[in-house]
């Protein structure tokens, strides 16, 4: 069965579906980042997370907190040392209107079985949009400080939340022998435009919204860094402690406050439900005047005794819940679209709107995301319309007021030819995008190539930010990614240019120098090929290890008869699509000029070489079946660090199949053929361990 598609679902499918495309995507994370063996190739995975945007922009209001538009990228290479909670940090469940409030006063008073005029008595307090962290304290020193990671294992910012003013070092007064405080950190909105200037100054790319600035910030390797940040911190939960904390919430609060904490103003005791309804309205109405960004106001049971018998249910707490807010609209006029040309030559309509304030954030413009989308919303230039801010600076179109449309208004015709360069822009039969043909003759494209090439994940060429791109492509010093590597040629030039000194240059040329030599799974990577994200990357990295093989295979591939491009769409993770992508690339001749310009250039290191004394170095394996002891994923990652290559797959060219239980078709094949069946046992007494 297909999917739906996101503007057919009702609100309670969409929801559903959030949930099961959080879980999946965090599962593709875990393979991607810490298994290093993904399952899926890089355009199925960005498939689901583009279902989950679309999703989560029709319905604002429905955003996980575990959302993975939400999640905190993986952790630096060598990154943290991981934290067990001694106590999970749970999530909240949601509420979206007044009767799902009632109904949580309901479930309580039945779960504790109290009679109606038994009063419940909760605290209300905004919900911080940030990112929570757990503080340890013994004997009222600080002395691990931990992110919420997946609830039950976190990472050790200790060192980093140590340079937080809002962080006690020590405790004030008579403390519990040991503490856990669960809190928010997070970054005021002046604070976070303030650091966006300056990273745009520095051509360092802006953080989407304040949250993302908190945990971009919190998460730094040199804690330096963070203390150079506005970051601060309302303390608001417990969690593992040996001595007197309150027997209430309320009272906890005035304890943390004691011990020297800083607690939100705004939280409030609450009788009934009518009380914390009204509560929540005026927190709500005075959202937009808060300096930080909010997204509705939690309840929690007041009674600590009260809340240890109702417990949790799965990972939330039955004794609180969070009230959420609709997204923050606002009305405004549109006072043109405007088309922005992308790497790989897509066409994306932007609307440039006259300044509105949406939540305590000035937006001037909003994605249309593509052309159908601009038909189906039937936005035209002049039009008034409704806008909203789901958390994100940027924000959506939600409405046009048509009631206020200026006579004038004109349907919008969207561009057949690419404003950048001229050339013709087609749209393929089944896809949304008009893309331009124009390729590297383009200049947005071409400068969004090298934008791309340099970046952090591909040449990660410090200095050399998206304004110098520009500033070089004009002069015309930088044309094509070699021409980076013989920037020195122009070196005098270079410090004539305004704002530049010898040591700026130097240190440029240096830090140029430094990325000569490159892995070549990053060389794959930078050249930007559509759907070869850095897992598919890798992948092609492993399997030809060589610039000129890879070229070799990939000209020969062209025949998609023929036995090349049969090993290409055979390596698990690459399909037909990204295949003809790749095959693409290299038959365009200003690519292989490219290419050639470039490799010229380098010292290209082929991936780790791989113990070849082991016994499936250089074979093809299939796994097939369930395996009992040991995860798909783990077997193709233990597999390929012996130097196999894992097929998804049985042809000739197969070495083993290991076969799990229920093994069916791929088994059978084995058999017709003549390849080595393996048992799961069998492969583990081969491969050792
Ligand atoms: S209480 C078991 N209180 O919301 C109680 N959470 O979905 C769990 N949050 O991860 C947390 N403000 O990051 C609580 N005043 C507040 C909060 C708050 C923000 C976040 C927190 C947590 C998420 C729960």
């Amino acid at each position: 069965m297909r999917a739906k598609e996101p503007a057919a679902l009702t609100r309670e499918e969409a929801a559903a579906e959030l949930e099961r495309l959080s879980r999946e995507i965090a599962y593709h994370d875990d393979l991607y980042h810490r298994r290093d063996a993904p399952e899926v190739s890089d355009a199925d995975y960005d498939a689901l997370r583009r279902r989950n945007d679309a999703i989560e922009a029709r319905f604002p209001e429905l955003v996980r907190d575990d959302s993975p538009s939400r999640r905190v990228g993986a952790a630096p290479s060598g990154g943290f040392v991981k934290v067990t909670h001694a106590a999970p940090m749970l999530s909240l469940g949601n509420a979206f209107d007044a009767s799902d409030v009632i109904d949580f006063y309901a479930r309580i008073r039945r779960f504790l079985g109290l009679g109606e005029d038994e009063a419940v008595d909760i605290v209300a307090e905004p919900k911080i949009d940030g990112l929570s962290i757990s503080l340890r304290y013994e004997d009222g020193r600080f002395v691990l400080g931990a992110t919420r990671g997946d609830g039950s294992v976190g990472e050790n910012v200790t060192r980093n939340l140590r340079t937080m003013d809002d962080v006690p070092d020590r405790l004030s007064g008579a403390a519990p022998a040991i503490l856990e405080v669960r809190g928010e950190v997070y970054m005021r909105r002046d604070d976070f435009l303030a650091l966006n200037r300056g990273r745009e100054e520095a051509d360092e790319p802006p953080f989407a919204n304040p949250r993302n600035a908190a945990a971009g910030s919190l998460r730094q390797l040199d804690p330096a860094i963070t203390a150079g940040r506005p970051l601060r911190l309302y303390a608001y939960g417990l969690g593992e402690h040996d001595g007197a904390v309150g027997e209430t919430h309320w009272e906890y609060l005035r304890n943390l406050e004691a011990w020297g904490f800083r607690v939100n103003p705004l939280a409030a005791p609450c009788r009934s439900a009518e009380e914390a309804l009204a509560l929540h309205e005026r927190i709500a109405a005075g959202r937009a005047d808060l300096d930080h960004d909010i997204d509705g106001v939690v309840y929690k049971v007041n009674r600590f005794d009260w809340q240890r018998r109702l417990g949790n249910v799965s990972r939330a707490p039955r004794w609180a819940v969070a009230h959420k807010f609709p997204a923050e609209r606002a009305e405004t006029v549109i006072e043109a679209i405007s088309i922005q040309v992308g790497r790989t030559g897509a066409l994306t309509p932007v609307a440039n709107l006259r300044p509105v304030t949406v939540g305590g954030v000035v937006v001037g413009r909003a994605t249309l995301h593509n052309e159908d989308e601009i038909a189906r919303k039937g936005v035209r230039e002049g039009d008034t319309v409704i806008v909203q801010r789901a958390g994100d600076v940027i924000p959506q179109v939600v409405a046009v007021v048509e009631a206020k449309r200026p006579s004038s208004a004109a349907p919008f015709v969207f561009p057949g030819r690419c404003p950048e360069c001229g050339s013709l822009a087609q749209r393929e039969e089944g896809e949304a995008v008009r893309r331009c043909t124009g390729g590297l003759i383009c200049p947005a494209q071409a400068v969004a190539r090298l934008k791309h090439f340099v970046s952090r994940d591909a040449f990660d060429i410090e200095g050399l930010g998206a304004r110098h791109i520009e500033a070089f492509w004009r002069e015309k010093l930088i044309e094509k990614p070699g021409d980076i590597f013989r920037l020195a040629d122009h070196g005098a030039a270079l410090v004539e240019r305004e704002g530049w000194a010898e040591r700026s240059v130097a240190n440029l040329l240096a830090a140029i120098e430094d990325r000569r030599s490159i892995p070549f799974e990053r060389l794959v990577y930078a050249l930007g090929i559509p759907q070869v994200g850095q897992a598919t990357a890798r992948l092609l990295a492993r399997q030809y290890r060589t610039l000129p093989a890879w070229r070799e295979a990939m000209l020969a591939a062209q025949d998609s008869e023929g036995e090349v491009y049969a090993e290409l769409v055979d390596i698990d993770g690459i399909g037909p699509s990204v295949a003809a992508d790749i095959v693409d690339f290299f038959r365009e001749a200003h690519n292989l000029e490219a290419v050639r310009d470039l490799e010229a250039e380098l010292q290209i290191a082929a991936p780790e070489a791989v113990a070849a004394e082991s016994p499936v170095s250089g074979k093809t394996v299939v796994f097939t079946g369930t395996l009992e002891t040991m995860t798909r994923a783990e077997a193709k990652a233990r597999a390929e660090s012996l130097g196999a290559k894992v097929s998804g797959s049985v042809s000739r060219k197969t070495d083993y199949v290991v076969i799990g239980s229920d093994a069916g078709s791929k088994a059978r094949k084995a058999g017709e053929l003549g390849v080595a069946i393996l048992s799961e046992q069998d492969w583990r007494e081969m491969v050792g361990g």
